[in-house]
């Protein structure tokens, strides 16, 4: 089965909406569409004669930031996940850890950060910054107690991008508190709340409220991750750069990856293939920064691609999503397999018996 494959059945047998919180992008979907189509106009240069056939001969593990995987691939933070299976980041997680890679949990989890840790192998956190830093310092202190290894900070979402398919059918699944849970278990975010949220409808829909007011930070600028660098030791991402100006802003400030994406093109439509982006981040920032990828990311093929592109990772997004929705534990892991294993294949068959022979020499120039 291929990931598009994953989708269609997806379609098939999830509730509509469920399906449409994933599937959906910005408006037209245009920046989704050409996510795909950038990777259709690279290719690779395969090698011959080299032995990395042999699967004893390839090693596809890495170290990031620290964190040592058994391929360069995490599953990307989505939020929400309850709405395609029940415990949906804990099953997530389990599986990652089972096929030895990383999971980055979303802020807006369904399932809390100690449930997530308990469960978990390797895996960073992902911090929607709040406009508050209090809840922020919260979230942090927290995911380091429960065993993050990295501090992922979106920066392309403080506020959700226009997304037709969620709005129609009135589904922002976020309003309906679904993806609140790590904010309703943390100490500080309860504080702010007049009642508690167990104790009926309307205590609910105020701490809903609450939570919309504190979601995104407007007023988050570079220079803050100098006050993330005093809340932990652990390493940070920045993910949703595009620009590389951008990319040089958060570096400076202490940023010790970046993450190229354009959150799979839920954000502006019209913005740029997260894929096309890639190389000039690489040659900006790369000498200093890891640089990591997502958005679009469909084959063990675009993971090379990629990775032959200058990414130290990828973060892989809808595929296992779909896995998830589709038979929980069995079709995330099911999806992730697919995926190492198209990897572990194009690897061989390109002539790679590593990532340290995976660089730019990889990539063909066609006219
Ligand atoms: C996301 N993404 C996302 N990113 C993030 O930093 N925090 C989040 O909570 C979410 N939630 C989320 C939900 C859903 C349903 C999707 C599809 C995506 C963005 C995600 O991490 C990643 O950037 C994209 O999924 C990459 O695009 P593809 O490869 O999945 O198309």
């Amino acid at each position: 089965m291929t990931a598009a494959g994953l989708a269609h059945r997806a379609e098939e047998l999830l509730d509509p909406a469920a399906y449409a919180y994933v599937a959906g992008s910005a408006s037209a979907e245009r920046t989704a569409a050409a996510n795909r189509s950038a990777f259709d106009r690279q290719r690779l240069l395969p090698r011959m004669l080299r032995g990395a056939t042999d699967p004893a001969a390839r090693d596809l593990s890495v170290e990031v930031l620290g964190t040592r995987l058994a391929a360069p691939v995490l599953t990307a933070p989505i939020g929400v996940l309850e709405l395609l299976h029940k415990g949906g980041e804990v099953i997530a997680a389990a599986a990652t850890k089972e096929l030895g890679i990383g999971t980055v949990l979303s802020t807006a989890a369904s399932s809390t950060i100690e449930e997530v840790g308990a469960a978990a192998g390797e895996w960073w956190f992902q911090l929607y910054w709040p406009a508050d830093d209090e809840l922020a310092r919260s979230f942090v202190r927290r995911a380091e107690r429960a065993g993050a290894k990295a501090i992922v900070v979106t920066v392309d979402t403080p506020t959700l991008g226009w997304r037709p398919r969620d709005l129609e059918l009135a589904h922002l699944p976020f309003l309906h508190g679904k993806g609140i849970a790590n904010y309703l278990s943390d100490p500080v975010f309860r504080s702010k709340l007049a009642t508690p949220p167990e104790e009926g409808e309307d205590a609910m829909r105020a701490a809903i409220l609450v939570w919309i007011s504190l979601f995104g930070n407007h007023s988050l600028r570079p220079a803050d991750l100098a006050r993330l660098r005093e809340w932990t030791e652990l390493p940070i991402v920045v993910k949703g750069i595009l620009h590389p100006d951008d990319a040089r802003q958060v570096v400076d400030a202490g940023a010790d990856a970046v993450v190229v994406s354009n959150h799979g093109g839920r954000q502006v439509d019209g913005a740029i293939a997260a894929l096309d982006a890639l190389p000039t981040i690489v040659a900006t920032v790369g000498d200093r920064a890891d640089v990591l990828f997502d958005s679009g990311i469909r084959t063990g093929s675009d993971m090379l691609t990629a990775l032959a592109l200058g990414a130290k990772a990828v973060l892989y997004g809808r595929p296992w999503v779909y896995g998830l929705g589709i038979a929980g534990h069995a079709g995330v892991r099911h999806a992730l397999r697919l995926l190492l294993a198209d990897f572990d294949t194009a690897m061989g068959l390109t002539g790679c018996a590593n990532l340290a022979e995976v660089d730019r020499s990889l990539i063909a120039t066609v006219r």
